[in-house]
């Protein structure tokens, strides 16, 4: 239970488990992009959709543990690093892009946590739990997510809080999905050039879109 590959592969499959909850997010919110007349109705159907189903909210407690697990484990490695030699455990493979990134995973993983935090407060604490300002209703009697969305990113400095989180996120994913795969065993060298190409195009999908969506929002 203690030992590193034990936590390592906690670490990669929660992390892929939180991978494939962006793709979900991300085309989710995609929905904003779309008109008001279409989006409104459309993103407060979807969000009800996702707050009453039975199955969904069994997901939605396995997001939470994997968010848990993912981070508790992930800053046990990092401090065991800090405290050991740290280049001990740099991975310097010829084929590394992200040096930086790779020495600096548990920081970056921090400061979405972070955001993670303040996200939740906003979003997720309003509209789940009714804590803070009451979530009005809308024509169909669904709470308005999209006016909450829509309230908060015509704060400019909202904007730029989530498109500036949208880089360390690109950079933890594109660095943290090329690790996950290498933890579950996908060792072969061609398969990993793959994996590796998945990634970066798999970041840059995932930091763009975040980064974006709010900004055009903002423009609406
Ligand atoms: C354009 C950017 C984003 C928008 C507009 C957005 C919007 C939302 C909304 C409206 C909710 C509440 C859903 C509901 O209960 O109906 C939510 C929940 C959540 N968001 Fe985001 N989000 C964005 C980016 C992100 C990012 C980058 C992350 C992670 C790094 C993230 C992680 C989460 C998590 C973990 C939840 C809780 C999920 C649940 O309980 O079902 N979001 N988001």
């Amino acid at each position: 239970m203690n030992s590193l590959f034990f936590r390592k592969s906690v670490i990669a499959a929660t992390g892929l488990f939180l991978c494939i909850f962006l793709i979900v997010h991300l085309s989710a919110n995609c929905i904003l992009l779309l008109p008001e007349f279409i989006a409104r109705d459309m993103y407060n159907s979807y969000s009800t959709t996702l707050r009453e189903s039975p199955l969904i909210k069994i997901v939605a407690y396995v997001l939470y543990a994997a968010i848990l697990l993912h981070t508790f484990y992930a800053l046990l490695i990092t401090l065991r690093n800090r405290k050991a030699k740290p280049e001990k455990y740099v991975v310097n493979h010829s084929n590394e892009n992200s040096t930086w990134t790779s020495q600096n995973m548990g920081l970056i993983g921090i400061v979405i946590l972070l955001f993670i935090v303040v996200h939740l407060a906003n979003f997720w604490a309003r509209i789940k739990l009714g804590i803070g300002e009451e979530v009005k209703l809308d024509a169909l009697g669904n709470k308005d997510v999209y006016e909450v969305t829509y309230a908060l990113f015509h704060n400019i400095y909202f904007v730029i809080f989530y498109t500036l989180i949208s880089i360390p996120l690109a950079l933890h994913l594109h660095h943290g999905l090329k690790s996950a795969f290498k933890s579950l065993g996908f060792y072969h060298k061609n398969g990993l050039q793959l994996l590796a190409k998945v990634s970066l195009v798999y970041a840059i999908i995932m930091g763009v879109g975040f980064g974006i969506i709010p900004f055009i929002v903002y423009f609406k």
